[in-house]
């Protein structure tokens, strides 16, 4: 047993939130729609039909918001810009309006000293853009991303240190492109591939981009970061394991990190004839860019072995994967049989017996975020920020106004446990953000399934009065960051 470290003296306790997710004020001085806008508004697409019209009407109430945070002594706190605030139509006309917004809740953060995370992409693109070229799927959006990102890296240069380009990339090309529960709602491994390359070249632009305005700043993306476990210690499964952690993770991060695709995959989906079409000078660009710290959302991770076709499931392995199957809708099969797989003959999901799992079927797995902050420093040694890492949950609201959220501190507690293990163990990490700081729409779930440390008085039904009330973590959270750690 080794004494742990002490969290760093500028650690950077967190939270963190998303635009679309949070501001309501959807169409508010001049802003133009986003594709989550329109999305939401298709009949079942969300859980009763529930968007971000008013969301917890932050957009309105980020006074409020920040003297809770204040009131907490929060370190940090992430949130994300909307370009169609922006730049209504994606490109073009400025609107003053809406930088104005950003600029006044980035005061206000740094007037409390709270250290402002500017992420400048989570999964809200102009309609504008998507209905001129469709999106990321044209190489014009590199061009467009770039002056959206160049405004915001002008305008806040002098008051923003740590930005975030992308929000899971991972996520939200597979929801867009293969699941059909994000916009624009094609399933199409190919189109997938393709739109997945073309943001990995706006985002190595727009980091060019940054250090050119933003010397003494620090940029990178953040990653929807899963560990993948081999189901047991039989070759084959652990061969399944090299290339899930190839195909999830790397085929990312590596391109980050070292502007190379992972050469095993990109064989592999060449073969299937899906892989991205790379034009000279691509590989240049993506090579150019350096971020300066990896950011990690970390919820769980995933446990694999060898594909079926390679070798036949026992019955007692194909039933825990079928419960797998069931429960995570993030890594749900094609519904299409037909549909392409990219996994196949790589490796298959299944369920990890040793994990329990939230009343929404993710794993809990707080060792996972020190295997997952270890595997990173080890391959990719670059300062590392957690970006998000949360609990989804039922909360209740009791008569005389408290949320006794004991699971919620459980979760955070075990997690932040890892994190100084990891920590002490050798890793470079210079934040926490935990998702979220209040409640707010959960994209497909409403806002049953709550992550916040400051309950919103609405539901999918009413907006009730959307009053702010700080469950029993905020008060948790408060202590831990007063002691630095020192009392989980
Ligand atoms: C992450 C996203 O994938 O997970 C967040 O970056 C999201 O925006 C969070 O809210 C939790 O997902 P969900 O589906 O439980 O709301």
């Amino acid at each position: 047993h080794k004494k742990l470290d002490d969290f760093p003296k500028d650690f950077l306790w967190g939270a963190a939130s998303a635009a679309y997710q949070i501001e309501g004020g959807y169409d508010a001085d001049g802003k133009g729609a986003s594709v989550w806008d329109n999305f939401t508004k298709i009949p079942g697409k969300t859980f009763e039909g529930t968007n971000g019209d008013v969301a917890v009407d932050h957009y309105n109430r980020y006074k409020e918001d920040v003297k809770l945070m204040a009131d907490m002594g929060l370190k940090a706190y992430r949130f994300s810009v909307s370009w169609s605030r922006i730049l209504p139509e994606g490109t073009g006309e400025i609107n003053e309006a809406g930088l104005l917004f950003y600029e006044n809740l980035i005061d206000e953060l740094n007037k409390n000293h709270i250290e402002p995370v500017l992420t400048l992409y989570h999964w809200d693109i102009p309609q504008a853009l998507q209905d001129k070229y469709n999106g990321w799927e044209s190489r014009q959006v590199i061009e467009d991303f770039d002056t959206y990102a160049r405004v915001l890296f002008e305008r806040f240069k002098d008051k923003v240190k740590y930005w975030v380009s992308f929000n899971e990339q991972n996520v939200f090309t597979a929801m867009g492109y293969r699941w059909e529960a994000h916009p624009p709602s094609i399933p199409d491994v190919k189109k997938m591939f393709e739109a997945n390359h073309i943001i990995n070249l706006a985002n190595a632009k727009a980091i060019n981009s940054f250090h050119e305005i933003v010397p003494d700043g620090m940029i990178g993306p953040s990653f929807g970061y899963g560990p993948m476990y081999a189901f047991d210690c039989d070759p084959e499964n652990v061969l399944a394991e090299l290339n899930g952690e190839e195909f999830q993770n790397h085929w990312w991060l590596d391109v980050y990190i070292h502007g190379k695709y992972p050469k095993v995959t990109f064989k592999h989906l060449d073969r299937l004839g899906i892989a991205p079409t790379i034009e000279e000078g691509d590989l240049a660009l993506l090579q150019s860019a350096k971020p300066d710290f990896l950011g990690v959302n970390y919820y769980h991770g995933g446990t694999v072995r060898a594909n079926e076709i390679e070798r036949p499931m026992e019955k007692e392995e194909a039933d825990l994967e079928k419960s797998f199957e069931a429960t995570d809708p993030y890594l749900m099969k094609p519904k299409d049989e037909q549909a392409q797989s990219p996994e196949t003959m790589m490796f298959t999901n299944v369920n990890n017996p040793y994990l329990e799992k939230t009343a929404w079927g993710w794993e809990i797995d707080p060792v996972g975020i020190r295997i997952a902050l270890r595997r990173l420093q080890n391959r990719y040694d670059i300062p590392m920020m957690i970006t998000e890492n949360g609990l989804g949950a039922y909360d209740e609201l009791t008569d005389d106004k408290r949320v006794e959220d004991d699971y919620r501190i459980e979760y955070l507690k075990t997690h932040v446990e890892e994190i100084q293990k990891a920590i002490t163990d050798g890793v470079d990490l210079i934040g926490y953000c935990a998702w979220s700081f209040t409640d707010l729409l959960s994209w497909l779930n409403g806002y049953k399934k709550r992550y916040g440390f400051v309950y919103i008085d609405r539901d999918e039904y009413s907006e009730k009065n959307l009053e702010r009330i700080p469950k029993k973590s905020y008060y948790w959270y408060k202590k831990v960051i007063e002691t630095n750690g020192r009392e989980l």
